[in-house]
């Protein structure tokens, strides 16, 4: 499963490479214009620090296919790296991503709100697809059953289009689309650092910590080598 950071902001993406096992990054252009940086240098530098192993999610801003087409190689030839190119679900997205695909640039269809959609990009040729899993929800719908749903189809019917995930405002939502299926999932970084987060955990690391000092004196393993019980 895909574990992959929603955002551009340059700090929070180098913390998280240190930390976590990551797969990529994926922005949009909303996430862009927060940093208030220059476009490309900063998507350089996000290529840069992500690495040639790890996927960037770039996306396309406008509305006719051949503009989106233009913006696409665009985007691959100035960008270094593993680059996929973000493309809405729209009928001019879908004519894009058809044509995309038989010059071999990857594409992920974004904006997902329902299964149609994401069967429509993945028999276009789509590598990946995002549902907005918290923005449905927001629209009184179910986020985490359109995943599952789009999961189910795409894979009854063998499309090679993996499912990414997006938009979750709570690590609930996360924990349901993995358990039902994702094939990963794409999150701000306050949201991935709560994977980890636990009272407990962190009470019982301090107890084991706390038992080691009475018993030996020591705060490490390998300190401990020297200390005779
Ligand atoms: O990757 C999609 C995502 O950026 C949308 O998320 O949190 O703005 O609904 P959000």
């Amino acid at each position: 499963m895909l574990l992959v950071i929603d955002s551009a902001n340059v700090e929070e993406i180098k913390e998280l490479i240190d930390y976590y096992p990551i797969d990529g990054v994926t922005t949009n252009p909303s996430i862009i214009v927060k940093e208030k940086l220059d476009f490309f240098p900063l998507l350089k530098e996000i290529s840069e620090i992500i690495g040639n192993e790890r996927e960037l999610f770039v996306q396309t801003l406008t509305f006719k296919a051949e503009d989106i087409i233009k913006e696409a190689k665009y985007i691959r030839e100035t960008v270094p790296g593993n680059v996929v190119v973000k493309i809405p679900v729209t009928n001019e997205g879908i004519k894009a991503i058809k044509t995309l695909k038989e010059i071999g640039i990857r594409t992920l269809g974004t904006t997902v709100y329902t299964p149609l959609q994401a069967y429509v990009a993945a028999k276009a040729g789509a590598s990946y697809v995002a549902p907005y899993v918290n923005r449905i929800d927001n629209l009184t719908g179910n986020g985490v059953n359109v995943v599952k749903e789009i999961t189910q189809l795409l894979e009854k019917h063998h499309y090679n289009c993996q499912v990414l995930a997006a938009s979750f405002k709570n690590i609930q939502q996360v924990h349901n689309v993995c358990l039902d299926g994702a094939h990963g999932v794409t999150a701000a970084p306050d949201i991935i650092k709560g994977f980890l987060t636990h009272p407990a955990t962190e009470a019982n690391v301090q107890s084991f910590s706390d038992d080691w000092q009475k018993a030996y004196g020591e705060k490490s393993v390998v300190n401990t080598d020297k200390v005779k019980m």
